[in-house]
């Protein structure tokens, strides 16, 4: 896991369909997530990106939810996480994603290195 350029987690939390903080399963992101595997196993990028299910990634309101970040750019671990949080600019938080946006998605940030702007949330 150390040496991918990329990390992907997708949002697949499930809560009760009654539950008002809503979830992202139930917005599509199984669908979601099979569709960065494909692109990934298309473009061959497997030995670049790592892609993983995630828990509850704090954005409900915008599910579907994706976050994706380069580990080598990470802030020094000795700053209080706070302040990683503040500066951690290389996180991309992606939301209210449809399998149609996972190609441009894909070919934008983990083949060009652009973040897709009409995506971040
Ligand atoms: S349930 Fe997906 S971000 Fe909270």
């Amino acid at each position: 896991m150390n040496s991918a350029k990329y990390r992907v987690f997708v949002c697949t939390k499930q809560r009760d369909a009654n539950d008002p903080e809503g979830c992202c399963h139930n917005c599509g992101a199984l669908e979601i997530y099979e569709a960065f595997q494909e692109e990934i196993s298309q473009r061959q990028l497997e030995h670049q990106v790592e892609i993983r299910r995630s828990g509850c990634l704090d954005n409900c309101e915008a599910g579907a939810v994706a976050l994706i970040y380069q580990p080598k750019l990470h802030e020094p671990s000795w700053l209080p996480t706070k302040i990683q949080k503040k500066i951690a600019s290389n996180k991309h938080y992606y939301g209210h994603l449809k399998r149609a946006d996972i190609a441009e998605l894909v070919e934008s940030h983990l083949v060009n290195g652009q973040p897709l702007k009409r995506c971040k949330i």
